[in-house]
């Protein structure tokens, strides 16, 4: 069948395909982290809030106050970088599979659009809540509660498109359904909603991480024993659930393509089968530590483990797309490359000195902190 699929960009790609697309993992790797802290936070945050009104125990109360507080210092930080290190693999996803992302937002231009907008009012939503934090006391739990909402439909929106993409076989129908008025929504895609609800349950886990990580670093022992036990209940508890929502996800891939995770021996299965274990082994960590079986050393090492377990899953995700990709004739000898290598030499120096920059935010952060505390 002839596919409507754009020619690559004639601009030839400016590295070498391994060099943009270990840049791709690298910086998407801390583009989900982020993203996963802002929107796990998010949900966080609205829970205590909604406990430190409903509960009838003061002690309780307040704890969850506190750590609504807590993280609503810092939240907008996770909003900026978030943003921040979306844009380099943004520029990386076009490089590669510009054919394709274009397109798919081409054919739901006014939903991607919206993402602007919607990032906006979440972004101001979360800074009336944080520094309205004591002044709308009575009703600051409605502006985390529109922040979290706008930013969990910024991530359907981006499943959306992400899923759109890799699959043209549909573009000509939805082109023609929707008179390309730019009205779409991925709805009919089968993987979509495990899709979705993967990055959602591993943002409350990402969260939970945080929260245990705040635990370990607090000195009342008492705050520290509910941090801990709370962070590690919802790192836990999102984690059991991924299991089925995996699977699910899993069985809603065309068998042919989600047979490169099980049955068939290459990159896709060893990162599949070992971020697995590192997610089992750094869950057993994190939950010894969380109910105090461990020293935070053991809690901190759990999560290294998980996060090196959502490095694997970046690349297998790509592996998937490249699989999807591939059911259409398509693979990187499509491609020119004319490596700029001195354009290259100055995104690495502009890197580290953004990470040096990212380095010097949390140090100013921590001691805004510290004075406020
Ligand atoms: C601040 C709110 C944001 C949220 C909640 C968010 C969420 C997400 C989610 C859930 C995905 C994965 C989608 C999938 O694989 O199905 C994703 C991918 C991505 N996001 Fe973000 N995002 C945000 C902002 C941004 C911004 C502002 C940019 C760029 C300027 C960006 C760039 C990207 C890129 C390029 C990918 C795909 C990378 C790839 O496919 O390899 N994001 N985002």
């Amino acid at each position: 069948m002839d596919l409507p699929i754009p020619n690559p960009d004639p601009i030839p790609v400016p590295g070498e395909i391994g060099l943009i697309l270990f840049l791709l993992y690298l910086t998407f790797f801390v583009h989900v982290v982020l993203m996963n802290t802002l929107l796990g936070g998010l949900i966080l945050t609205f829970i205590s809030e909604v406990v430190s009104r409903r509960s009838g125990s003061p002690e309780c109360r307040h704890r969850h106050e506190h750590l609504a507080e807590q993280l609503s210092h810092i939240l907008p930080f996770t909003v900026s970088l978030t943003i921040t290190f979306g844009v380099a693999p943004l520029l990386f996803v076009q490089g590669i599979y510009g054919q394709f992302f274009y397109t798919s937002s081409v054919l739901m231009a006014w939903v991607w659009l919206a993402v602007v907008l919607l990032i906006l009012i979440g972004y101001y939503s979360l800074y009336l809540y944080t520094r309205g934090f004591a002044r709308f006391a009575r009703r600051r739990y409605w502006f985390v509660g529109i922040s979290m909402v706008m930013f969990l439909t910024v991530a359907f929106i981006y499943v959306n498109n992400l899923t759109l993409m890799q699959t043209p076989q549909k573009w000509l129908a939805i082109y023609t359904s929707t008179k390309g008025s730019g009205w779409h929504w991925n709805l009919d895609e089968a993987t979509l909603w495990p899709r979705y609800l993967h990055f959602a349950l591993s943002a409350v886990a990402v969260a939970g991480m945080l929260v245990l990580g705040l635990g370990f670093r607090e000195q009342d022992a008492a705050r520290a024993g509910f941090l801990r036990r709370w962070g590690g209940s919802w790192f836990l508890g999102a984690t059991l659930l991924q299991v089925g929502v995996g699977w699910w996800f899993y069985y809603a891939i065309p068998t042919q393509l989600s047979a490169i995770f099980l049955n068939q021996e290459g990159l896709a299965r060893t990162l599949f089968i070992g971020a697995h274990v590192l997610f089992t082994l750094g869950s057993l960590a994190i939950g010894l530590a969380a109910f105090g079986r461990a020293g935070s050393g053991v809690g901190w090492a759990g999560i290294g483990l998980v996060l090196g377990g959502i490095a694997g899953k970046i690349i297998s995700r790509d592996q998937l797309r490249q699989a999807y990709l591939g059911q259409v004739g398509w693979n990187f000898d499509a491609l020119n490359t004319d490596p700029q290598h001195d354009v290259i030499a100055l995104f690495f120096i502009s890197l580290v000195a953004g990470l040096a920059l990212l380095a010097w935010v949390i140090a100013k952060y921590r001691r805004e902190a510290a004075t406020h505390s």
